[in-house]
């Protein structure tokens, strides 16, 4: 195993995107932000030095991070943020893991520029358990925003109501010709005819799900969340802000331009969502300039049965290298988390009519401490944090009906605390509350196993008879349902303090975020490792 030396200057850039430019906030001056590459078993080392006005941090989203979750990146959660003219180096070793990941900024809305890949390779000599592609290419999907992002949540936050939408999708930070800008640039893949190609995709969006597809090109899914699966063949691929998709690609025909597409999926209605599709092409060696685009139809924004085929299908790989470890049997936590919306009073929110939208999971929408959850709980700072989350939701109501009641949450920095190596059964419930919506949520520090998914409320007698406890998908962040639920399974084999939330940001902005506290084991190597010298405190 080698050690990586990375180097993060943030500092801003202008950009021109869409027919206007802005200054945004980079790694580098580089959008997307640079890819980090590593191997199974490296230990990365990323010096990140703060030039800009903003406060920073930086999350490695999906990395495990055993035992140093000081370097998980979470603002106020594991660290403080890096002040204007700060450095920290993120130190980290790649355990157990390999495949495409993302990393972004855990602040504020920065996450929306400042993001990039992390591709982890396999451990020298050791092949992947699909056909070698011929090239790999790292395809970062998000979203361009004409305007200054943070200028649009804060608005947002003033007047209670919801901020504006994107105004493009992007493939690798641009959004191919578009109404608004016919002249904008689409990113070109370039193929071999008869090659394969491992596409390493990633949605890096702050708060768009996206459909994915080739025109003329069927993708067969090898891996998910740096977990390998079960080869999926697909037309289109579904993915969450946060998730990653490695799939491969047979450049099947000799020449031709063909049109790729990233979309949105919302499958509500009543939210508004930028509905302008990214374009990017697929263009074949040897192929005519004057030759003809195929074009990609995406499906429509609400096709929640082609999203909901995708998701069903997918299934570890459990082979005998890469078995699925699921907790089985009887788990030591059974928690039942409801998530969704709701308002409260907000007596300056003129715009709300004296409301703002809030977020919550169980009823708490979560208040950001102003010293790291992290931090307090090593050295036993009392008065950051409560250790009374509800596991189950405070009222039992009819989460799917229309509500009459209960529409304001309760405020509180509230963790939930886990036993080392606890086995943990968690379903997630949405809630039609003010509208049902399809919630990405994603755990730091564990993979975990997506074991069941129903429409409606859950049955806790009858739904877990059908779980899937063999070979279920293993990933980090999982789309719960419009008015449905999703379980997930996981082995709290990792001491610290681990945020969950939902990735779409507004709704962790608006509170739909908690985080679980898991104590150290006994064991020689089962504690959390003290803190590095430079870690910013608060
Ligand atoms: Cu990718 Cu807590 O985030």
């Amino acid at each position: 195993a080698r050690v990586r030396h990375y180097k993060f200057n943030v500092v801003m850039k202008n950009v021109t995107r869409l027919c206007s430019s802005k200054p945004i906030v980079t790694v580098n001056g580089e959008f997307p932000g640079p890819t980090l590459y590593a191997r199974e078993d490296d230990t990365v080392i990323v010096k990140v030095v703060n030039h800009v006005k903003y406060n920073v941090s930086i999350h490695w989203h999906g990395i495990r991070q055993l035992r140093t979750g000081w370097s998980d990146g979470p603002a106020y959660i594991t660290q403080c943020p890096l002040q204007t003219g700060q450095t920290f180096s993120y130190n980290f070793t790649l355990t157990g893991q390999r495949g495409t990941l993302l990393w972004h900024a855990h602040i504020l809305w920065l996450r929306a520029t400042l993001h990039g890949g992390i591709v982890i390779l396999p451990k020298l000599g050791v092949p992947y358990p699909f056909p070698k592609p011929h090239e790999e290419l790292v395809l970062v999907l998000g979203e361009w925003w004409k305007s200054d992002t943070e200028a649009v949540i804060n608005e947002a936050l003033k007047s209670g109501l919801a901020p504006n939408v994107s105004d493009a999708h992007t493939i690798n930070g641009h959004a191919g010709p578009v109404p608004s800008c016919p002249s904008s640039q689409a990113r070109r893949l370039s193929v071999d005819g008869g090659k394969t190609y491992l596409l390493r995709i990633i949605n890096a969006a702050l708060n768009d799900e996206l459909f994915f597809k080739i025109a003329g090109h069927n993708m067969t899914v090898v891996e998910v969340d740096a977990t390998y699966v079960k080869p999926l063949e697909t037309e289109t691929i579904v993915i969450s802000p946060g998730q990653t998709t490695n799939a491969l690609v047979t450049a099947g025909r000799s020449t031709g331009k063909y049109l790729i597409t990233a979309s949105p999926f919302m499958d509500t209605l009543a939210v508004a969502v930028d509905n302008v599709t990214a374009t990017a092409t697929l263009h074949y060696s040897g192929t005519l300039a004057s030759s003809v685009t195929a074009l990609a139809v995406p499906p429509p924004r609400n096709a929640t049965s082609v999203a909901d085929r995708f998701t069903d299908s997918l299934r570890s790989l459990n082979s005998k290298v890469y078995p699925a470890k699921v907790p089985r049997g009887a788990v030591d936590h059974s928690l039942l988390f409801t998530v969704g919306l709701g308002i409260n009073p907000c007596p300056t929110c003129k715009a709300g009519n004296g409301s703002r939208a809030v977020a919550a999971i169980n009823n708490v929408t979560f208040v950001m401490p102003t010293v790291a959850l992290l931090q307090a709980h090593f050295f036993n700072i009392s008065g950051v944090f409560t250790e009374d989350f509800p596991g189950n939701p405070p009222t039992v109501f009819n989460y799917t009906a229309s509500p009459t009641t209960g529409l304001a949450t309760t405020n509180g920095t509230k963790v939930y605390r886990l036993a080392y190596n606890a086995t943990v059964q968690l379903v997630l419930q949405d809630t039609g509350i003010i509208v049902p919506e399809n919630h990405p949520i994603h755990l730091h520090g564990f993979n975990f196993f997506v074991v069941g998914r129903g429409i409606g409320n859950y049955d806790a007698k009858n739904d877990p008879k059908r779980f899937n406890l063999v070979d279920p998908v293993e990933r980090n962040t999982v789309g719960v349902p419009s008015g449905g639920w999703t379980a997930i399974r996981f082995r709290a084999d990792n001491p610290g303090v681990w945020f969950m939330h939902c990735h779409l940001e507004v709704h962790t902005t608006w509170g739909l975020k908690m985080a679980f506290l898991v104590d150290d084991g006994k064991g020689p190597n089962e504690s959390l490792l003290p803190p590095p010298a430079d870690l910013p405190r608060c």
